[in-house]
């Protein structure tokens, strides 16, 4: 495991964006893993400033979001295809086909995980995944529990997830109980990833994740299994670590 601390947010999203643009470069059709949440909008600007300089192009690469929220419809603004639209898709020249999202409005949440599942392995699986942290953990929707989940399944968000997620909602009544998420499993395949930390807010979850026992109650702590992660942290959110 591989771990970066940048001196603030700007440069762990620089950072973070040339591992992006470094694996679009080195395969244009390459497969990527995308994350929603606030801490990768820096480098998805990164990612388009690129774009616009004419130093990147996304017209071959193939995108597969980590999860989605369900009951919600992808024009919803709290959706994350919508913020996937917003912060980066709208601004780059990626085919529309190539987008992936889990359907969270699907009429068959169960059937709609196994296919999502399926076509990330008819894209021969993802190259380079980008993954948040949540203040309890987890990655993608995978909450903290008593064993890793496998595949891309609908979850109960955690109490801990829903009163950190309703900054983006008017309440925390309006936040969804359930996502589709990749599981630990689909995560794990990915043959390379990189996480970003910012803020002191997870100063205590990095230090747990990645220097405590590997356990399904840190779910973050099975990337020390992974034979490729770079953990991008800024200054502050390094500041429980020796
Ligand atoms: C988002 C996701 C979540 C977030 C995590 C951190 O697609 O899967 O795991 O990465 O909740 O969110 P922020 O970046 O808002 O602190």
């Amino acid at each position: 495991m591989n771990i970066v601390i940048a001196k603030d947010y700007s440069e762990m999203s620089r950072i973070a964006a040339n591992e992006f643009a470094h694996a679009i470069h080195a395969n244009p059709s390459c497969v990527m893993g995308l994350a929603t949440g606030s801490t990768p909008i820096g480098m998805y600007e990164c990612l388009v400033e690129e774009f616009r300089a004419g130093t990147l192009n996304f017209s071959y690469s193939t995108t597969f979001n980590l999860d989605e929220y369900c009951g919600i419809a992808p024009t919803d603004p709290n959706s994350y295809r919508y913020f996937m639209d917003e912060n980066l898709f709208s601004h780059i020249n990626i085919q529309p086909q190539n987008i992936h999202l889990p359907n969270g409005n699907a009429s068959d949440l169960e059937k709609e995980c196994l296919s999502y599942e399926d076509a990330i392995a008819i894209a021969d699986g993802i190259d380079i995944q980008l993954l948040g942290l949540g203040n309890n953990g987890h990655i993608g929707f995978n909450e903290p529990a008593c064993s890793f989940p496998v595949t891309t399944h609908v979850v109960d968000l955690a109490q801990s997830t829903i009163e950190a997620n309703s900054r983006f909602f008017e309440t925390s009544s309006d936040v969804p109980r359930q996502a589709i998420t990749m599981g630990i499993g689909t995560i794990m395949k990915a043959r390379k990833i990189v996480l970003l930390a910012s803020g002191d807010g997870k100063a205590d979850i990095v230090k747990r994740a990645f220097f405590g026992p590997v356990t399904p109650e840190v779910p973050a702590s099975v990337l020390q299994l992974h034979r490729d992660v770079t953990v991008i942290v800024d200054d502050s959110a390094a500041t429980k670590l020796d």
